[in-house]
């Protein structure tokens, strides 16, 4: 009997494999085939939410102002109720705003689970909220068609048997009473395997697990990374993780290491990212909306809606996406700063997310006026910034079939001959002449020339 159950087991195996090889397989032909819809979506939402929403100095809060367990849980734990929460609400502004994946902070380093754990009873079902939020959150993506994601923090600041005195960034770093203490650190990591693999199990198809993050000598096998990830590929074989665990080198992108995305933090790489033999890797952008990840209500340095579209096209010109964050208040709210601007950055993917969804890097230059974005098929070129000339596109007059104004379809004309050129060769686009077309931008931010290719 054993025999026969062990053979089943087997072939069931087998089966699983078949159907996704690529479940426990570092190669870079993996990572590329797991981050297709990625790569795709291009744009997202990050949510930073925990019990820093409170204090509202920023998720550092803790670590910043060496704050004990007992301070933080007194004021904060016990004073969680964000009740005007709204898991639909945030569903439905990620969505609006042309965002196709949201990825929230099931733990951040504070070590607070927005979710119903069974490892530790530092979690939001013991609060005055009550409600496991992670449910909701799921459900209400789900329902609006977009991607799930969860951050978590390898990192926390509230378990016993995390290293405290001399560590880097915890709270207690510099407090002699943990000098000669005495941790378990088999037993955290037991217990943080054993959230990721709740995680894992109990909220159906996670499409992304953002780890976060590694430093010193608190990287991948301190992780017991490769167990972690081979668990998670395991319960949910078609996840796609980001790169912070850190391999044995630095980013944790290289050959056979454990990322299937690189993530640039505050900054939008110069050009696209490529491994060592030149193929580009799949990256992904985190953006602050003002210079805060969590909610922060003295922070009012918000980002203007053109530069937040204008950062998305330069992500997507080389081959990136933008995973752009906001932090909810301690009442639940994203703040009406931030949906005011995603609603104009909605307002503008509605009528050009064609030049975004499914693009990437083209091969053609930069120019004074703005980029371009591709799909294979067509050109996108973005007239971006004030600048003197038309779009030029140099050698493509036999291989333009026609040029559109992407937000209402019309017709563009162009010409292939222009001034002192009498080739034919080129592709003169002329923008900004009253006679012939657009003028002024129809789109003050950004107007998109869809140029169709043969
Ligand atoms: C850093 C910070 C963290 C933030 C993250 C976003 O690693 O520790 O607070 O969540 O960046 O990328």
């Amino acid at each position: 009997m054993k025999k026969v159950y062990t053979a089943l087991l087997l072939i069931f195996q087998i089966f699983c494999f078949a159907q996704n090889p690529a479940a426990n397989d570092n190669s870079y032909e993996s990572k590329i085939k797991r981050t297709e819809w990625h790569r795709d979506a291009r744009f997202g939402m990050f949510v930073h939410f925990g019990l820093y929403s409170i204090p509202s100095r920023g998720e550092w809060v803790k670590s910043v102002e060496k704050i004990t367990n007992e301070v933080y849980d007194e004021a904060y734990f016990k004073n969680f109720n964000p009740y005007l929460f709204d898991a639909k609400e945030w569903a439905r502004t990620a969505k609006q705003a042309g965002m196709k994946y949201v990825v929230l902070t099931a733990k951040h380093h504070e070590g607070f689970a927005l979710w119903d754990t069974k490892q530790t009873d530092y979690k939001i079902t013991n609060t005055p909220f009550k409600r496991d939020i992670i449910k909701e959150y799921v459900e209400a993506l789900r329902a609006e068609g977009l991607k799930v994601g969860l951050y978590f923090s390898v990192i926390d600041w509230h378990h016993p048997d995390y290293p405290k005195f001399k560590d880097t960034h915890h709270p207690m770093r510099g407090n002699e009473k943990y000098k000669d203490e005495k941790i378990n650190w088999d037993n955290y990591i037991k217990f943080m395997h054993g959230q990721v693999k709740e995680l894992c199990t109990n909220y159906g198809k996670i499409d992304i697990m953002w780890f976060d993050f590694s430093y010193d000598e608190m990287k991948g096998e301190k992780w017991k990374a490769k167990e972690l990830v081979e668990m998670v590929r395991t319960l949910q074989p078609s996840i796609i993780l980001n790169n912070r665990l850190g391999g044995d080198g630095t980013t944790g992108m290289e050959e056979n290491s454990f990322g299937d995305f690189d993530t640039p933090e505050q900054t939008i790489p110069e050009k696209a990212i490529t491994d060592k033999l030149g193929r580009p890797l799949p990256w992904e952008s985190c953006l602050t909306l003002n210079n805060s990840w969590g909610y922060n209500r003295y922070d009012n340095n918000w980002k203007s809606a053109p530069l937040v579209i204008h950062t998305l096209v330069n992500c997507v010109s080389k081959n990136g996406n933008l995973l752009l964050n906001v932090g909810p208040d301690a009442l639940g709210r994203i703040p009406k700063q931030s949906t005011d601007i995603l609603a104009e950055v909605g307002n503008w993917m509605q009528k050009n997310g064609k030049s975004i969804f499914g693009c990437g890097a083209s091969t053609m230059p930069r120019y004074d006026w703005g980029i371009f974005t591709s799909n294979g098929k067509s050109l996108f070129a973005h007239r971006m910034y004030p600048a003197i000339g038309g779009i030029v596109l140099k050698d493509y007059s036999d291989k333009v079939k026609r040029v559109n104004l992407l937000q209402d379809g019309s017709e563009i004309r162009y010409e292939t001959t222009w001034w002192g050129d009498n080739t034919g060769k080129n592709v003169y686009i002329n923008v900004d002449r009253p006679c012939y077309q657009t003028f002024p931008m129809p789109d003050k931010i950004n107007t998109v020339f869809e140029i169709e290719l043969k």
